[in-house]
């Protein structure tokens, strides 16, 4: 395992991607709704309970924990993107609820406060650490005696083509992208249940469950604004950032990802299938 710092993911998440998670937090909120349902019903929750959610982004999960929670809870969010933690607050703010702090961290190398929590909570926040032993031990320490974690990630690209369809249209408009290296942190660092046991197991968790469940990412949205959303994420925008890919790139590429999506199209609406990782942790 590496020992590198998180410069790099500081970066990332504190420019371009950041603030497209901002521009797009309505849209992305919906098609996510589903996995974070899935998540809060793995969890038990006690009144008083104080609550971390790790990588919390605009803060969807936090304000999910408080709207549908009959107990009075505590949740800290905690995420390393200041235009993210900026946007969560100004929700907060708007939004009146109680029982929610956001804070700005890097939950791999910052100082948690010990045994401070009794759950931790995360959709999608979890894969994106230079040393991931090294973050899961210091999330770990925050959390009580007979706490626990249930963390949401990505399965692989195959299974997910909310990210393989725009991936694919991206290459063969852009060519394909250097290769990454194995095991870089990203949307599918985790798919591999081996790996993700051998990271748990390394920052000393032996007591967990890993299970891919199918999710439907849909939301009331067009096929076009699907697209955009589908395209403006993950492995495409990398591509797009390496290739230098234009305006008319991008375009070409939402267009191509609204015929791909094509086949999710039900009376319903777009319902793009996911496989989702879930995982959960008894401390
Ligand atoms: C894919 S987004 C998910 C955001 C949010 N949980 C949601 O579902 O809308 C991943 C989030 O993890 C955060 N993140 C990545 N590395 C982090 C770190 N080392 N410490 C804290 N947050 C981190 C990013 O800033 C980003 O907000």
């Amino acid at each position: 395992m590496n020992g590198k710092s998180n410069e790099g993911q500081i970066k990332f998440w504190n420019e371009g991607p950041g603030s497209k998670w901002v521009k797009h937090q309505v849209g992305l909120d919906a098609c996510f709704a589903k996995v974070s349902e899935h998540l809060l019903s793995k969890c038990s929750f006690q009144s008083n309970m104080e609550v971390v959610d790790i990588g919390c982004g605009a803060g969807a999960t936090c304000f999910d924990l408080v709207g549908v929670n009959e107990e009075e809870i505590n949740v800290t969010g905690v995420d390393v993107s200041k235009p993210l933690i900026e946007h969560a607050k100004g929700r907060l703010e708007k939004s009146g609820l109680t029982g929610i702090s956001f804070k700005l961290m890097d939950v791999q190398n910052d100082q948690f406060p010990r045994q401070q929590y009794d759950l931790m909570v995360s959709r999608f926040g979890c894969m994106f650490f230079t040393n991931p032993v090294k973050a899961f031990k210091n999330i770990a320490q925050s959390i009580k005696p007979n706490g626990a974690m249930h963390f949401a990630c990505w399965s692989t690209l195959d299974s997910n083509p909310w990210f393989s369809i725009p991936k694919s249209v991206a290459e063969a408009r852009l060519g394909e992208g250097a290769p990454s290296a194995p095991r870089e942190p990203g949307p599918m660092a985790f798919a591999d249940h081996d790996y993700l046991g051998t990271i748990l197991t390394e920052a000393g968790l032996s007591q967990f469950s890993l299970s891919n469940e199918k999710v439907i990412i849909s939301t009331s949205y067009t096929i076009e604004e699907m697209a955009l959303l589908a395209s403006s994420l993950g492995p495409t925008v990398r591509l797009l950032n390496e290739k230098g890919g234009s305006e008319d790139d991008r375009k070409a590429i939402e267009e191509g990802v609204v015929d791909g999506f094509e086949q999710y199209k039900t009376s319903n609406g777009i319902e793009v299938p996911a496989t989702i990782v879930f995982v959960s942790v008894l401390i």
